[in-house]
């Protein structure tokens, strides 16, 4: 009877039965919207995805999906991965579906998407969007979200005027596709791609490249063949092909926001990872991608230079070459047919970037569970720093007061944002790269030692300690500091601390109430009740883990 009225309904849709009949049926889970600019191709690539899967003898179905659009979405994106995680999951299980192609790549689509279809375990391959085109203004090179900062600094300093802030705003993301730098969207496309989840090198195929539009149409292509050879996440996702995933980190210079995202996709895929082994690897892999923030080029020459697999041929001797991915092949065969074509761009373990990690985790009594920073996007001059805390209870106070002629506050200050966390803010916003105040950078600074329990985008650069857990909202020792006391930096030594003494901050532990919930109700209050700390990634403790979902009855 359920099969009479699928066949019925498929009709219903316009489909002859031959073409769907004893067919692999492939959901195609598309995060295009209007509100995402980063997708505004992937109604396109679903075709190409389509064709590909009807190629291969399979009936492909799209699938809508919560887009997240990064700057679009009200307060962060990150208020909603582990929606579109959920989202992810459940369209996989309660259709009757056998494969999956995911089409994602700004941001939080990327894990989203991915840790839905982990917990699902169906075979799956993931289409990244792609990086838009380089830009260019006034001459220079500009990069998504890098350049903007640089130049609204410089538009705050008055250095430049509204005019020409217009005049950049029209030119600075030149195409549809993710950032163009090595922000969290190009990060989380790379790693996937060394987990063994895209078609090898599918990460760096800029979006509006033709070789974009084939690599889609050949995921719908393999995830036909996946079906029939079961091939399903768990089978591709291991110790070996996490451990490649950070090594490939390191040597992006990657985004801070990778330790979380990976962390709970680890976590969700039953397997072991902690804030310790992103540093670990950090100090041995070095930067090797020349890529704003840390480097000097855009993600279109990341990938006429070799891309991602030219990447890992320079680091292959610390990656488990046998780890398998969804091509059906190994590692160690996907990088037998990559070569570095550009040795500045993608440079040599012998001449790194720079030689400041992409990424060390501190410790100490202000961060008792880890912070991150990113040394490599950072002023090296600071990484060793003392100064006299400046705190922001917020967003709101931060915004009223940064620029206020009267803040006390001078260069070798530290600017401290609490209450930005994942239950404090709440979703744990990008607002970890602080502004300087204006009337420093009048004077000229561009950096300063910042600290937060918040994120910053990939995008960014600057000195700043993020993910600073617990966050202050739920009791973290944070929300013991004043502005007045003393903060000390010591990012060789991997230290972050405060210099309270234990028994003034026992009375200031004891004199402080916990802040109210936001959330009454609706989904904001399943995230407050169930967000965990920014250490075990932020994903929801009821997902995390746990018995696998059985298949609903069906009758
Ligand atoms: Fe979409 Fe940066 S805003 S990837």
């Amino acid at each position: 009877m359920r099969a009479f009225a699928h066949r019925q309904r498929m009709q219903q849709a316009g489909w002859r039965p031959a073409e769907f009949v004893g067919r692999p049926v492939i959901a195609v889970v598309n995060t295009w919207s209007e509100m995402s600019p980063c997708h505004a191709h992937l109604r396109e690539r679903a075709e190409a995805v389509k064709r590909g899967v009807v190629r291969a003898g399979g009936c492909p179905i799209e699938l809508p999906a919560m887009s997240l659009g990064e700057v679009m979405v009200k307060p962060t994106t990150m208020l909603y991965r582990n929606f579109l995680a959920m989202e992810a999951e459940e369209l996989l299980r309660q259709n009757p579906i056998d494969g999956a192609v995911l089409l994602g790549g700004c941001d939080k689509t990327t894990p989203g998407l991915l840790m839905g279809a982990v917990s699902m375990d169906v075979p799956a391959i993931f289409c990244p969007a792609g990086p838009m085109l380089n830009g260019r203004w006034r001459g220079q090179t500009v990069g998504a979200g890098t350049h903007t900062r640089k130049y609204w600094d410089d538009y705050r300093a008055g250095a430049l005027g509204e005019g020409d802030m217009t005049e950049f705003e029209g030119v600075s993301t030149r195409s549809p596709g993710t950032c163009n730098t090595m922000g969290t969207a190009t990060t989380m496309t790379s790693l996937v791609d060394a987990l063994g989840l895209t078609l090898p090198g599918a990460s760096s195929i800029p979006a509006m490249d033709s070789a974009h539009a084939r690599m889609a149409s050949a995921c719908g292509e393999r995830i036909v063949e996946m079906v029939w050879e079961d091939l399903k996440p768990s089978s591709v996702l291991s110790q070996g092909s996490l451990r490649n995933a950070l090594h490939v980190n390191a040597a992006l210079g990657g985004s801070t926001n990778a330790v979380i995202h990976m962390v709970a996709l680890a976590r969700r895929a039953g397997l072991s990872i902690d804030l310790d082994a992103f540093d670990d690897v950090a100090r041995r892999t070095p930067v090797l991608a020349n890529l704003f923030p840390a480097g000097a080029n855009l993600m279109e020459d990341f990938y006429f230079a070799g891309g991602l697999l030219g990447l890992m041929t320079r680091i292959a001797d610390r990656l488990d070459l046998q780890a398998r991915t969804v091509s059906g092949g190994t590692v160690g065969d996907a990088l037998a047919r990559a070569r570095v074509d550009d040795d500045d761009v993608i440079r040599s373990i012998d001449r790194p970037v720079t030689d400041q990690p992409g990424l060390a985790v501190l410790r100490g009594n202000l961060a008792p569970d880890g912070a991150v920073i990113k040394p490599s996007a950072a002023t090296p001059g600071l990484l060793t720093h003392r100064g006299r805390a400046v705190v922001f209870d917020g967003h709101a106070e931060l915004t009223a007061r940064i620029d206020d002629p009267d803040l006390d506050v001078d260069a070798d200050s530290v600017l401290v944002l609490r209450g930005a966390g994942p239950v404090g803010a709440p979703g744990m916003p990008e607002w970890g790269a602080l502004p300087i105040p204006r009337k420093l950078l009048a004077a000229g600074v561009r950096d300063m030692v910042r600290l937060s329990d918040a994120r910053m985008s990939g995008t960014h650069y600057g000195t700043c300690v993020l993910h600073i857990a617990p966050e202050s909202h739920v009791g973290g020792p944070l929300c013991l500091l004043r502005t007045g006391d003393e903060v000390v930096l010591d990012v060789p030594a991997r230290r972050l601390d405060m210099l309270v003494d234990d028994a003034e901050l026992a009375r200031r532990r004891a004199a402080w109430t916990a802040p109210p919930a936001h959330f009454a109700r609706g989904y904001g209050a399943i995230f407050q009740n169930h967000v965990t700390q920014a250490d075990q990634g932020c994903d929801f403790d009821i997902l995390e883990s746990g018995a696998r979902t059985p298949e609903p009855e069906i009758y």
